[in-house]
């Protein structure tokens, strides 16, 4: 790490992502077609591969090696795949643009999109349970138990975009708007962070480090992602910017304004920092994947 940037380490683990999710998907042909196509074309449209980059990371500051962590880093961006794939249907956030393509649904019908968002999650528990995954079974029963509960409706994924779409053109308050925010996006980062240390088999101490580094950062990628929807273009974000306040949604620049948001993300990230600072030179990366989380609203 010392002598790579953050952009060239996530670009290197982008790619050995890239490669293991494209052997974990069924090929475009394989039938019935359709489905393979819709999964592998939201599936490997890009995307910055933060959440497997987490996982990786994570793993590696305890010991594990990089190539042990794939199946688990693969497995959490299935899930985060599915939920774009959701996020973006018309009964949701209706959007057109994602990964810098046209959404899934726009190319493949709705039908189909909800079919593969179902199907990505689906075939990412095969893939956690999967004696690749880790070692031994007690592990992978972990992993799948984190995994299942962040994607879930208890402070989860699910509850978080719930109250996302319960809460659009209605005022908030900020311990509501923190809720949504924990919930539907920084669940699953914090949830990538701490099963990088269940692979790694961390000690109980370990993971309470871990999993504070990853609910601060998860709560700064969601503001930081708020941010960007005001300030970004479409070519940065490959997707379409603006549409938080042309639906009324609840974000932390709506309601704190939009430099409070950065500088509450910028002293979430040195508090995920802090967190993780003696966990040796493991702890490097995992603070450059911080900074990075804001580094494009700072
Ligand atoms: C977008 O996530 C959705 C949110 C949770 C804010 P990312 O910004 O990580 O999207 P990709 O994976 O890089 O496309
Ligand atoms: C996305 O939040 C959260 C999940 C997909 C779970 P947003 O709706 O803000 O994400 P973008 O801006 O569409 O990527
Ligand atoms: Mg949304
Ligand atoms: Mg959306
Ligand atoms: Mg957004």
């Amino acid at each position: 790490m010392s002598n790579e940037s953050v952009e060239a380490y996530l670009a290197r683990r982008a790619e050995e992502v890239n490669a293991s999710l494209a052997r974990l998907v069924p090929a475009d042909d394989v039938p019935p077609a359709t489905i393979h196509k819709a999964m592998r074309y939201s599936l490997l449209a890009g995307g910055k591969r933060l959440r497997p980059a987490l996982v990786i990371s994570a793993g590696e500051a305890l010991g594990a090696k990089a190539e042990k962590l794939l199946p688990a880093a693969c497995a959490v961006e299935m899930i985060h795949t599915y939920s774009l794939i959701h996020d973006d249907l018309p009964a949701m956030d209706d959007d057109d643009l994602r990964r810098g393509r046209p959404t899934c649904h726009k190319v493949f019908g709705e039908a189909v999109a909800i079919l593969a968002g179902d199907a990505l999650l689906t075939r990412a528990f095969e893939v956690l349970s999967s004696q690749e995954a880790a070692p031994d079974a007690e592990r992978r029963l972990l992993l799948v138990r984190e995994l299942s509960a962040a994607a879930g409706p208890v402070d989860a994924l699910i509850g978080g975009q719930v109250v996302d779409l319960e809460s659009e053109g209605k005022p908030v308050t900020a311990a509501t708007l923190e809720y949504i925010h924990r919930a539907k996006t920084g669940a699953l980062l914090r949830a990538s962070v701490v099963m990088g240390g269940i692979v790694a088999g961390a000690t109980a101490e370990q993971q309470v480090k871990l999993h504070t580094y990853g609910e601060k950062i998860g709560l700064a990628f969601q503001i930081a992602d708020d941010v960007l929807d005001l300030t970004a273009t479409a070519e940065q974000l490959g997707k379409t910017p603006g549409k938080d306040v042309a639906v009324g949604k609840a974000t932390y620049p709506a309601v704190h304004g939009i430099e409070a948001s950065r500088a509450m993300a910028l002293k979430m990230i040195s508090e995920a920092c802090a967190a993780v600072q003696d966990l040796g030179k493991g702890a490097e990366i995992l603070t450059a994947l911080a900074r990075f989380v804001v580094a494009r609203v700072s």
